[in-house]
């Protein structure tokens, strides 16, 4: 029970990782707010939660500032008080540079970056009054390795570790840590599409390729780093960026 009656926001909790990250908090005691824009998502994960967990589902689209007081609004009405957040609802548009979107940039800009920044613009307040808080961000290994196709997406991870590591250093004498996780391969429906493109074998062959253990991370190992940073275990560490990535970023 390393999160015993903790108030955890989940942001991107309506699959993946924020999803096998519901359910492993909720194995240690938390107390949840499920954040999702997807509500047939948001009301799977609640569903599949053991009976008697706490959990308030809030639909909402983390790039919306209004969406975010909302959802604090609920959180600190509901439970007085805010310890962890784990902001990690993202998308991953892929496309040549000369013909992308500027409206696609700006989306993922605004989802996976900004989103972040207006959590923590809305959470920060309560945690200060608190006396602290743990703030987890869901960045990539692609914020340094990366592929043809992928400028905004690398460029919104990169920005991430960056976010990360100032809220960090500006908040640390006010025990608000701010850490970020960075995922290799993990299996989870945002990949769903390359195997549509590339069918089983060549993805197969690519992870084998790309991630030294070859195999994609399962939520369940993603989750298990968020719940070290978000617990009182990993008091000392703020500003870090912890790769959960089976060697990716290790390898030649
Ligand atoms: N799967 C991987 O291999 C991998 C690797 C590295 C990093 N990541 C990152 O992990 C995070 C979670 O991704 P996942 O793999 O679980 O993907 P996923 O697509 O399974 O889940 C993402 C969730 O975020 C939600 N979401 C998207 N935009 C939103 C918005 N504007 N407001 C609220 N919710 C929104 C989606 O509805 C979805 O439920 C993302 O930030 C992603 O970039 C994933």
């Amino acid at each position: 029970m390393r999160l015993q009656d903790k108030v955890c926001i989940i942001t991107g909790a309506g699959s993946g990782i924020g999803r096998g990250t519901a359910f492993l908090f909720a194995e240690h005691g938390a107390k949840l707010v499920l954040v999702d824009r997807d509500l047939d998502g948001l009301t799977a994960t609640q569903a599949q939660l053991p009976a008697g967990v706490s959990a308030l589902a809030v639909r909402a689209d983390v790039s919306k500032a209004a969406d975010i007081e909302r959802v604090v609004e609920n959180a600190l009405r509901e439970h007085g008080r805010i310890d962890v957040v784990f902001n990690n609802a993202g998308i991953m548009p892929h496309g040549d540079l000369l013909d992308f979107a500027e409206q696609t940039w700006d989306e993922v800009m605004a989802v996976n970056v900004k989103g972040m920044f207006l959590m923590c613009k809305a959470v920060i307040p309560a945690m200060l009054v608190q006396g602290g808080g743990s703030i987890i961000n869901t960045s990539s290994v692609m914020a340094t390795l990366t592929e043809p196709g992928y400028e905004a997406y690398t460029a919104s991870k990169a920005a991430v570790i960056g976010l990360t590591k100032a809220i960090a250093v500006s908040y640390a004498e006010k025990n608000i840590r701010c850490n970020a996780i960075c995922p290799g391969w993990v299996d989870t429906p945002m990949n769903l599409h390359l195997l549509e493109e590339m069918g089983e074998e060549q993805l197969k062959a690519l992870i084998k390729r790309q991630q030294p253990t070859g195999r994609m991370a399962t939520t369940r190992e993603v989750a298990y780093c968020v719940l070290f940073l978000a617990s009182d275990e990993s008091s000392g560490v703020t500003g870090s960026a912890l790769y959960v990535d089976g060697a990716a970023s290790a390898a030649i």
